[in-house]
């Protein structure tokens, strides 16, 4: 393996086990990366994560350069350094998180123009600007700023959207990272078969470390969902890491991962834990029912995780009807330690040849989930 880069394992079926690369260590894959927007995972220490074997997180160029802004990054010698954290860092471009300001952009094929929500400053985020400000962040993985179309647009929308997508990936491969820096596309194509194809056989031609799939899990039916996702991969190349992204329920994981998926991030363990919800080897628990109360098994007797360890049910579910943060916070370390614990186990399942098995296994608890 060149010095930086990916490379595959083991295969089983689609599904691929292998190791990708970056200047902060060697990850394997598939790999669950959980998102920390604002410079952390929300009620995670960086300590926490490093503890449960997070490997890789993500960040938000859009939301860091606007609050704190650049000057504070650059005087901690970037993001890994400000938030205390040693693992690998994916910065996403911004431009799927200016497109959800929806009536705050103007997009033009220079770039977007973005009203602040908070004070109704202006920013015109440009290719050239997403790299700049990524460069800046010293993330381990850049992406390429994209136009990722709503699901309510029209075929020519979203024609519109995936040509210029590629123009600005053009545009920032032709800007740069630095030299330990990853650089991903996006392909995008909204739900039109002959769209995804044409943007995942464009992209693939130019030199990308990696390619993601966007514009999915964006509200449209999940056997869209699914069947865009296999368009897509089946015209990425082979050898280079695939990334679905904002996704990362175990049902879709499994699903994607079959079909050669490699990286998967969502809010979705971090929310639900948030909103009184653990993930367990039998699906999900609802720690605010009452049936809990009285309950003094862990949370998941099949975790070994410090939390299922040390508390009941009947504690956690005390603190979240008090609203008490403490519950949030065990809830947050259970159910990102059982994704870490569900993807090395997924891995293993592919390395062993028996992942259809696990696969089964996982739809059983999880497959109403569909996020
Ligand atoms: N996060 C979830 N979907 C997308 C997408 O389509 N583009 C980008 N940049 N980020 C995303
Ligand atoms: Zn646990």
């Amino acid at each position: 393996m060149e010095s930086l880069g990916f490379e595959i394992v083991k295969e089983c079926g689609s599904a691929r086990v292998g190791k990708l690369k970056t200047a902060h260590g060697v990850y394997e894959t598939p790999i669950f990366m959980p998102v920390g927007t604002n410079a952390n995972v929300k009620l995670m220490r960086s300590e926490d994560l490093k503890e449960i074997g997070v490997g890789i997180l993500l960040g938000n160029s859009y939301h860091l350069a606007v609050r704190p802004g650049l000057e504070v990054i650059e005087l901690h010698g970037g993001l890994h350094q400000f938030m205390n954290w040693d693992g690998a860092i994916l910065t996403d471009s911004g431009g799927f998180q200016v497109f959800s300001l929806k009536k705050l952009i103007k997009i033009s094929d220079e770039g977007v123009l973005i009203t602040s929500p908070v004070d109704g400053s202006k920013i015109f985020l440009t290719p050239e600007l997403s790299m700049k400000i990524q460069r800046t962040l010293n993330s381990d993985i850049v992406m390429v700023l994209d136009h990722c179309p709503s699901p309510a647009d029209g075929y020519k929308e979203v024609l519109e959207a995936t040509k210029r997508t590629y123009r600005w990936a053009l545009k920032c491969l032709k800007e740069g990272v630095q030299k330990h820096q990853l650089l991903f596309a996006i392909a995008q194509g909204g739900t039109y078969e002959d769209l995804r194809i044409e943007s995942a056989k464009s992209l693939s031609e130019l030199p990308f470390d990696g390619f993601a799939i966007g514009g999915l899990s964006l509200g449209e039916e999940y056997e869209k969902t699914l069947y865009m996702s296999e368009v897509s991969v089946s015209c990425l190349p082979k050898h280079k890491p695939r990334y679905f992204m904002g996704g990362g329920s175990p049902a879709l994981i499994v699903r994607l991962v079959e079909i050669g998926v490699d990286m998967f991030d969502s809010v979705f363990p971090t929310r639900l834990a948030r909103h009184g919800t653990a993930l367990t080897w039998e699906g999900r628990l609802n720690v605010k029912a009452s049936r809990y109360k009285m309950d003094k098994r862990p949370i998941d007797e099949k975790c070994s995780c410090k939390v299922c360890r040390n508390y009941t049910r009947s504690y956690i579910h005390h603190l979240i009807d008090r609203e008490e943060t403490l519950g949030g916070i065990l809830l947050t370390y259970h159910n990102l330690y059982f994704m870490m614990d569900f993807m090395k186990r997924l891995r293993e399942s592919i390395l062993q040849g028996t992942f259809g098995s696990f696969k089964e296994e996982v739809l059983k608890a999880y497959e109403k989930d569909n996020v």
